[in-house]
């Protein structure tokens, strides 16, 4: 298994370009189950959850191609073979029950295997089947698999979901879609990536207004034709290369960028003694003299700050000064970057969901283990400003979600190589 070797230098510098939104391209790719014309996506990232998906597709009898090195991803329902999601593709990837409400929607069943757990919680479809359910769907779960069933087809329905969750508000606005008459989506999950579904559903015929907004107002239509469509940038990459110069010093300029996608992140940053400001092509972000000053974190849906730069911020309030106290409040279970800084010299205690971060002048390169997607990439931002070499293995979760992370921070000087595995 290939590994990463880091060795902190100094301050870094230049410019990163920013890619399209892993989480927004995994649901605007099961949007094409929708119609029987092809939706193309420009702006994908190159990423193995990308693969995952295009893969589920496949399996679905779904035509996928991937074009320009992968930055162009263009699809076609007009001849699925399958409404059925296999277990041994998504128990790799949570994301994969956002076919659920689009098969649903177009053909009346979807039989969909459930996630499982995952290394950062739990996480239940209990808020996915209740909004499919509010739309007339008939769901039983047999066998690990939940077995849906609409055969009148779906209709519109008032819904107030407990929780604002991302996936069920893109898996039910997507069935909502092809139902008939409206649907009113309230306490809906407000996140940039649920925008731009709606952006995309809107070029495909959808008729929906409020995205971005807690209510999500759809009148359904009959069908939904073809589009192309650009995929919004990764606010959450966009998070954790800005946290680069944070962490090292330097001014680094993230292509691509935009305040509006980080704007709760970017004001605990400069809180914390780092600039951000907005340039002509993305974002300017800056530490110059001295250590950053510590700062408290709580988790919650958009527009808060973001469970998934959760462990990235804890990297650089481990050489804060003073004591930040980081509360998750989306996933349980959330802190196992934690002990992998311990390892490097951090000081930090986990209670429950609360992290207590006394800052130290500085860590020390050690050999760590990413535990998950956004812990892998925390562990890199610490050995980026450790002494001496960390080594962070099982980075086949970093492949998930950043590509040629070694180039870009190569880019703006960082000492840091991918060790090929035996
Ligand atoms: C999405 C993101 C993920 C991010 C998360 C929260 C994608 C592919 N992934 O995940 O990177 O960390 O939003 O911003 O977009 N829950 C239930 N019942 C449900 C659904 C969710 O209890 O039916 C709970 C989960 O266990 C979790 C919380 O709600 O504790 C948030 O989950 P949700 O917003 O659904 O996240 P995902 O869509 O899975």
């Amino acid at each position: 298994m290939d590994s990463i070797l880091v060795t902190g230098n100094g301050p870094l510098n230049g410019q990163i370009p920013i890619a399209g939104a892993k989480n927004a391209c995994l649901t605007l790719m099961p949007a094409t189950l929708l119609s029987d014309e092809p939706l193309t996506l420009t702006n994908a990232p190159r990423l193995s959850d990308i693969k995952t998906m295009t893969a589920l597709l496949q399996s679905l009898g779904a035509e996928v191609s991937s074009l320009q090195d992968g930055q162009v991803i263009a699809m076609s329902s007009h001849d699925l073979t399958s409404q059925t999601a296999d277990y041994d593709i998504v128990r790799k990837m949570r994301a994969s029950n956002l076919v659920l409400g689009p098969l649903l929607a177009r053909f009346g069943q979807a039989v969909v295997s459930l996630p499982g757990g995952c290394a950062i919680g739990a996480r239940p479809m209990d808020l996915h089947v209740e909004g499919l359910e509010a739309l007339g769907a008939e769901i039983e779960l047999k066998d690990g698999y939940l077995h849906a069933k609409a055969p009148g087809g779906l209709k519109g329905a008032v819904h107030e979901m407990r929780f604002a969750s991302v996936g069920a508000t893109e898996n039910i606005v997507m069935a909502a879609t092809l139902a008939k008459g409206t649907t009113v989506l309230k306490n809906a999950a407000r996140e940039p990536e649920i925008v731009d579904l709606v952006e995309c559903l809107r070029k495909m015929g959808a008729q929906i207004s409020g995205e971005g907004s807690s209510t999500i107002e759809i009148q359904g239509v009959d069908r939904l034709h073809g589009a192309t469509h650009q995929v919004v940038t990764d606010r959450i990459e966009l998070g954790t290369y800005m946290l680069a110069p944070a962490i090292c010093g330097g001014e680094v300029e993230l292509l691509g960028g935009r305040m509006s996608l980080v704007a709760s992140f970017a004001e605990k940053l400069e809180a914390a003694g780092v600039s951000v400001t907005e340039t002509a092509n993305g974002l300017m972000v800056a530490r110059k003299n001295g250590r950053v000053r510590s700062v408290d974190v709580v988790t919650e849906p958009f527009p808060g700050f973001p469970t998934d730069l959760q462990a990235q911020m804890m990297a650089l309030m481990c050489t804060a000064e003073g004591v930040s106290v980081l509360e998750e409040r989306i996933f349980e279970n959330r802190f196992m970057h934690a002990p992998e800084l311990v390892r490097m010299g951090a000081n930090i205690e986990v209670h429950g969901g609360t992290a207590t971060v006394t800052g130290v002048e500085r860590l020390k390169g050690a050999p760590v283990m990413a535990t998950d997607l956004r812990a892998s990439v925390s562990l890199i931002l610490a050995g980026l400003a450790a002494e001496g070499e960390t080594t962070v293995s099982r980075v086949y979760h970093l492949d998930r979600g950043y590509e040629h992370v070694v180039r870009k921070l190569e880019g703006v000087g960082a000492k840091i190589e991918r060790i090929k595995g035996q």
